[in-house]
């Protein structure tokens, strides 16, 4: 296996850089045609757009909640002030809605606060919470991560094209319908699940399908990584410190150096 890996990856390296092979018109991992949206949270400064999660959060409980659990999510965290700053009363009232078994005591319950999301209520339904970091398999060619290091283009991306990849070609197989997606590069067993109008958006925002396949993308961006306003914070000031510390070491090192140079000359 790990002789089949190095070697696979030997000849990536040497396919690349001698030219040899034409480059696959797919990433590996089965990926087909991805759009490139433009999110909020992109960017060096990107943070999230706080409507765009609560109208996502919309969409995966009114649609995909059906079949795909969020069990990694805790309920509490929808109150976060850079994610979609629920109240505190209007998150316990959600979460209510869903029903969890006690750990202590067995029975049903509405969940609360510390709670998670429940599991996929469909076996074959994978859950989301970590969908958006797992899905970022179009990294262009030999798996470089160009794509989303220069365009940004990720799992989110992946997601909503994923929604809208459908073509309508539809099969029926070993007892089970599959539909072929353009974004999957294949044929899936979940079919289409977005309809013009088939949420009510609370903020009045038109709910066309591309609106809905991006709001819920986002949405599943903040779970699988919520604190990305903050790390991209935090490398901000991180930069900034470096570049005064840089500056700072080389007026100091001028400094230093100012006698030595100076008596040069003079001997010169
Ligand atoms: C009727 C059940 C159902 C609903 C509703 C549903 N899905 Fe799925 N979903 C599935 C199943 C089943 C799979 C596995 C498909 C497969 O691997 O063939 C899947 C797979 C996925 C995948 C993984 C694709 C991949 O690359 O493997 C994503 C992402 C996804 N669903 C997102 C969503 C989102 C977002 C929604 C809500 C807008 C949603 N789904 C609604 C049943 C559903």
């Amino acid at each position: 296996m790990i002789r089949h890996i190095a070697l696979s990856a030997l000849s990536a390296i040497t396919a690349a850089t001698l030219s040899l092979a034409p480059a696959p018109a797919h990433a590996a991992g089965g990926v087909g045609e991805i759009t490139d949206f433009q999110f909020s949270f992109e960017g060096p400064f990107g943070s999230y757009d706080r409507a765009q999660l609560q109208r996502g959060l919309q969409v995966y409980t009114e649609v995909c909640a059906a079949c795909h659990g969020l069990q990694y999510v805790p309920f509490r965290t929808l109150t976060q002030e850079t994610g979609p700053a629920l109240s505190p009363d209007a998150m316990r009232a959600y979460a209510a809605d869903f029903e969890v078994q006690d750990r202590e005591t067995g029975d049903w319950r509405p969940a609360g606060g510390p709670d998670h999301f429940p599991q996929s209520m469909m076996e074959t339904a994978p859950d989301l919470s970590l969908m958006a970091k797992a899905r970022i398999g179009f990294e262009g060619p030999y798996g470089l991560g160009i794509n989303q290091f220069l365009r940004g283009m990720g799992g989110p991306e992946y997601i909503a094209s994923f929604l809208l990849g459908y073509d309508g070609r539809e099969e029926f197989q070993a007892g089970a319908m599959f539909y072929y997606n353009t974004a999957y590069d294949g044929w899936v067993s979940m079919a289409p699940v977005l309809w013009e109008d088939g949420v009510e958006y609370a903020d009045g925002t038109p709910a066309t399908v591309e609106q809905q396949a991006q709001d819920v993308a986002a949405f599943l961006m903040w779970a699988a990584e919520p604190h990305l306003t903050e790390r991209k914070r935090a490398g901000f000031i991180g930069v900034v410190l470096l570049a005064l510390l840089a500056s700072l070491l080389y007026l100091t090192n001028k400094r230093l150096w100012a006698p030595v140079k100076q008596k040069a000359k003079e001997e010169s």
